[in-house]
């Protein structure tokens, strides 16, 4: 059945679990999440980037959401809207189905400006105002994600943004998120702890330097009733660098989030866990693994249902390691 994020994650810090958010572009990736969920009894957070939106089409993806309700009725849906910018977008995806919403007034609407606080706060508490009043959820968020070893900021396209940021900026500041709750009524914040979208996020196992846990368990202490969103939250696993390398990937060496850090995370206010590159990857590694190792193959059913089992197991493993497994 169909529920908003604010009776997920309620739920969620009630029972001290986390779940993972997946994201999904298409059947392949909606059908491999449901499967894991189903066969450990895990409640699910569908989110769909706008890229996601734009690739698949509106209709399709909330057709493929009602229908992964359907076969799915025991589990528990979040359909949620990643990283919205403005309000028609956040506006659009409820009237498609969508029961939560991120207003992600972090960085100005052309996405690559880091946006002042105010105007965070006034667009977050417009979204905020009219999804409650249609009984959606919302998600904000304060901070700049961006890399603490080089300073460089992250436009939410996942390509750079324009200069070089400050620990500031790259940090959300526990008592402007005290602030930053009250005054807009989110159901749910998102911080910036030194994680970034894609693969590339560290060039060594992180420590305390570079991905700032610490910020998390202050914003918790100061805000223990807010549920916590860590974005960026991929672990980019060793072996499915390996994978994609051995069947012909050219990807540097780089570094993730450990899972254990999640849980510590979760441990600590976290209650949604934002995933996409890890379920990309693992889908890739089987891609190469089946062209390279069939190179008559050209069905491509025979590439996506290895992939899809990759990404199964890949859910099911953060949703056990979350603690989300047995909550459905
Ligand atoms: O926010 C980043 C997510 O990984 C979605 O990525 O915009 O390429 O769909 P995307
Ligand atoms: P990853 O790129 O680490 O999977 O992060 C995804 C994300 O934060 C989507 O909003
Ligand atoms: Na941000
Ligand atoms: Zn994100």
């Amino acid at each position: 059945a169909r529920i908003t994020l604010r009776q997920l994650l309620d739920h969620a810090a009630e029972n001290s679990y986390g779940v993972p958010a997946f994201n999904i572009n298409n059947m392949e990736q909606g059908l491999a999440i449901m499967e894991a969920a189903a066969a450990c009894d895990a409640p699910v957070i569908l989110q769909a980037s706008r890229g996601a939106r734009s690739y698949a089409g509106d209709i399709m993806l909330s057709k493929m959401m009602d229908a992964l309700a359907e076969m799915y009725p025991q589990i528990p849906l979040c359909v949620h809207q990643d990283h919205g910018n403005d309000e028609a977008t956040c506006l659009s995806a409820i009237r498609h189905g969508f029961t939560s919403v991120m207003m992600d007034g972090s960085l100005e609407a052309d996405a690559k400006t880091p946006a002042d606080y105010d105007y965070n706060v006034a667009i977050t508490a417009r979204v905020a105002k009219m999804a409650h009043a249609v009984g959606a959820s919302v998600e904000g968020e304060l901070g700049v994600l961006g890399s603490l070893e080089t300073g460089q900021g992250e436009a939410e396209d996942g390509h750079g943004a324009e200069g070089t940021l400050s620990h500031d900026q790259l940090l959300t500041d526990p008592d402007q998120a005290v602030d930053f709750v009250a005054a807009t009524q989110v159901d749910a914040l998102a911080i910036a702890c030194g994680t970034s979208h894609g693969a590339y996020k560290f060039t060594r196992k992180p420590d305390g330097d570079i991905l700032a846990m610490h910020v998390i368990e202050a914003i918790h202490a100061k805000l223990p009733g807010t549920h916590l969103v860590m974005h960026g939250s991929s672990s980019v696993p060793q072996e499915l660098q390996d994978v994609i390398n051995k069947y012909g990937g050219q990807m540097p060496q780089t570094y993730g989030v450990p899972v254990e850090e999640i849980e510590r995370g979760i441990r600590h206010g976290v209650r949604k866990v934002n995933i996409d590159t890890d379920c990309r990857m693992a889908i890739t590694g089987q891609f190469r693994k089946i062209a390279a190792e069939n190179p008559t193959e050209f069905d491509p059913r025979k590439f996506l249902k290895p992939s899809m089992d990759a990404m199964r197991v890949l859910c099911r493993d953060r949703f056990e390691r979350f603690g989300t497994a047995g909550n459905a």
